[in-house]
């Protein structure tokens, strides 16, 4: 049984990759430092461990002890993030992941022979990146790199993050390819469960079809750097993540209508795309989603559930009632596309 570390763990979107591909699997210790990620976690995975404390105080012993064979990880992205200050390893909040690199993996006798890193796009020209290649390289992995975007693969919602999967090799290795591929293969096979969890349910009258072109159009400028991978006939619509189409209650009040529409992308069940959902979603407009306009033209958020389902989490995931919107708002937008992770992992398991 592959055992697991699921570092920086959140809310378990590395735990959903797992599940997806049904692997046999055990996750030894979920680790993070939110208390309200926690809660989320605990109440879906009620069997895994999970420890509330810093990263960098856990000791190099009970890492040992763990004898993980894979470590995920999303180290916080506050560090690199366009919006942020920038001060990469200056930022106290690389601390967990710096004693990860040059504490942990570098002294450590059992070292996992899998491992996954998952960031925002910029993260690829940080101080902390190239503290990650050396230090993979010194410790005898071979690794690839991605940014890759879930509406690539047909899931409407742009998701742009840098991926990286490593193994650790027995021979010594020569080359390490700078690369960072945009583009993926080896997805087929699990585009078809993704499709029989999200059904794709939607058909198009021709009026309908004439606002979905629209919305294609808007698709191609929003996706310039993605390259979509798949045929446009097997690409979902919002409509196949919704809960329902109306609900009033997160329907926008005048006065956020007044702020909102001038500047937020607002998005119908027809369309193939959707704006990044960040930790700010619902609580300022601009850059932190899209809206939704319903059947009879209300204009509303999309509800946590509903992102869950864009990031491709079970249908079975829940918040536990404790968990305010905003809370679970905050929560998914530092989560992850489920999917994307289980592309990567399938990828590292099985080719590379
Ligand atoms: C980008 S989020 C990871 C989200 C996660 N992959 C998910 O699916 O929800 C980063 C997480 O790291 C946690 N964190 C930040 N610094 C930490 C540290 N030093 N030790 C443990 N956890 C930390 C944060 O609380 C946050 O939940």
């Amino acid at each position: 049984m592959l055992r697991v570390l699921e570092l920086f763990s959140g809310i378990g979107g590395m735990h959903c990759a797992l599940d997806f591909l049904d692997l046999n699997y055990e996750i030894v210790a979920a680790i993070d430092i939110n208390p309200t990620a926690n809660v989320v976690y605990s109440s879906n995975f009620p069997n895994v461990p999970i420890i509330n404390r810093s990263i960098e105080t856990i000791s190099l012993k009970q890492w040992e002890k763990w004898n993980a064979d894979l470590w995920t990880m999303s180290p916080p992205c506050q560090p690199f993030t366009r919006q942020g200050k920038q001060e990469d390893l200056n930022d106290r909040r690389t601390d967990g992941f710096v004693y990860l690199m040059k504490t942990i993996l570098s002294q450590l006798k059992s070292k996992p022979k899998y491992i996954l890193l998952e960031n925002v796009s910029g993260f690829e020209h940080s101080q902390a990146h190239q503290l990650l290649l050396e230090t993979l390289q010194s410790n005898n992995y071979s690794y690839e790199q991605y940014l890759l975007s879930p509406i690539q693969f047909g899931i409407p919602n742009s998701r742009l993050r840098y991926y990286l999967i490593a193994k650790q090799q027995d021979n010594s290795i020569d080359t390490y390819s700078p690369i960072i591929h945009t583009r993926i293969s080896n997805f087929e096979k699990l585009l078809t469960k993704l499709h029989e969890q999200f059904p794709l349910k939607t058909s198009l009258s021709s009026e309908e079809n004439l606002i979905q072109n629209r919305n294609d159009q808007i698709t191609d400028q929003c996706s310039h750097s993605s390259e979509i991978l798949i045929d446009s006939n097997q690409s979902m619509f919002i409509n196949d993540f919704l809960v329902s189409n109306e609900n009033s209650e997160f329907e926008l009040d005048e006065k956020q209508l007044k702020r909102g529409l001038n500047v937020c992308d607002i998005i119908t069940c027809y369309a193939k795309r959707s704006f990044c959902f960040t930790k700010s979603y619902a609580k300022y407009f601009e850059g932190t989603g899209s809206l939704f306009s319903t059947l009879t033209d209300h204009i509303r958020y999309f509800t946590p559930k509903e992102i869950a389902n864009l990031h491709c989490f079970p249908l079975n995931y829940n918040f536990p009632q404790q968990i305010t919107n905003r809370q679970a708002y905050s929560l998914l937008g530092n989560s992850l596309n489920v999917f994307v992770i289980s592309i990567l992992l399938e990828n590292l398991f099985e080719r590379f």
